[in-house]
């Protein structure tokens, strides 16, 4: 594949490669191999009009890993304040002959038409409310090295399901994998069409409770309060007492299952520090994947492997 837009461009035999590639180069840098010469010579730009901490900087990380040149560019401080449009970035990019494009945007479908514009390859790093395949990729491995597969996995996606674009993809790529997801959430903060629209496969339920003891997998998500309206979300009180993962809650999972979130968290509001902080989270781990994740996409799309 040229560009990874969405979890929808991943069919089963690619995204196990990019998650077995991924693997490699996670072996690599426990052998203290650092820096691979891979990318030599080839420039990836990191294009963010939306703020990030983790995949800004694990994307930066991963490039210069396989020593491609990076150009950071953040639309605070361009001259997207002036107005420029996003078709003029991307032909000024293009101009300076960007091998690979990494863009986030708060418009949903911006990485599709950044792709028409440009020659290199697109790979989106979250567009509104709509995607973020490489978050899903990072969650796989992370699920797959701690559980030992991803085909039959129970996996519960819990919270505001309408506003996040991590639950979009992990539903588009876990599904292609072989796991069976239920989404879960208060019924306003889960789309009406989700299943149809995404996946047949994927389940809903409105109780959290009753669905924890069958889990493998526990995805705690952000509470978008920045997108909501009073009408999603009355109380965060009640959220919490309902939807939040206190360590009562925890208990429930089965022995093995372990507990998720992308990142950046509410403390004390979907999931409490207790939580974030104990033996079953993989939250940090998941970050560290990032980059083998980031690395494996970089190398495969611009290696012409993929
Ligand atoms: N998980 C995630 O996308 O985090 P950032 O917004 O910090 O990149």
């Amino acid at each position: 594949i040229k560009h990874l837009r969405s979890a929808a461009d991943l069919d089963a035999a690619t995204a196990t490669l990019i998650l077995d590639t991924a693997g490699e180069m996670a072996a690599l840098a426990g052998r203290e191999v650092k820096k691979l010469p891979t990318l030599r010579g080839r420039t990836v730009v990191n294009l963010f009009y939306e703020d990030s901490t983790r995949t800004r900087i694990s994307f930066e990380a991963a490039a210069k890993r396989l020593s491609a040149d990076v150009i950071n560019f953040s639309a605070k401080g361009s001259s997207v304040s002036k107005g420029e449009s996003l078709k003029d970035t991307a032909l000024t990019l293009q101009a300076m002959g960007a091998d690979a494009v990494v863009i986030r945007h708060s418009a949903s479908g911006a990485p599709h038409r950044l792709a028409a514009w440009v020659d290199g390859s697109v790979i989106n790093a979250g567009d509104g409310t709509h995607e973020h395949p490489t978050q899903a990729l990072l969650d796989a491995y992370t699920m797959r090295s701690r559980l030992g597969r991803l085909d039959g996995l129970q996996v519960a996606i819990v919270g505001d399901i309408l506003h996040s674009r991590v639950a979009r993809s992990n539903v588009l790529l876990l599904t292609t994998l072989g796991a069976h997801v239920t989404l879960v959430g208060p019924p306003t903060l889960i789309p009406v069409d989700i299943s149809a629209a995404l996946s047949p496969k994927a389940k809903v339920s409105y109780d959290l409770d009753s669905v924890l003891p069958d889990m493998d997998v526990v995805m705690m998500l952000r509470v978008q309060t920045e997108r909501m309206q009073d009408s999603y979300f009355p109380s965060a009180r009640e959220y919490s007492r309902r939807y939040g993962l206190d360590l009562a809650r925890m208990r429930k999972l089965p022995e093995h299952a372990i507990v998720m979130h992308p990142g950046p968290m509410n403390r004390g509001m979907e999931i409490t520090p207790e939580v974030a902080d104990s033996s079953r989270s993989t939250i940090v781990e998941q970050v560290a994947n990032g980059v083998s994740a980031r690395m494996a996409v970089l190398y495969l799309l611009l290696g012409g492997k993929a």
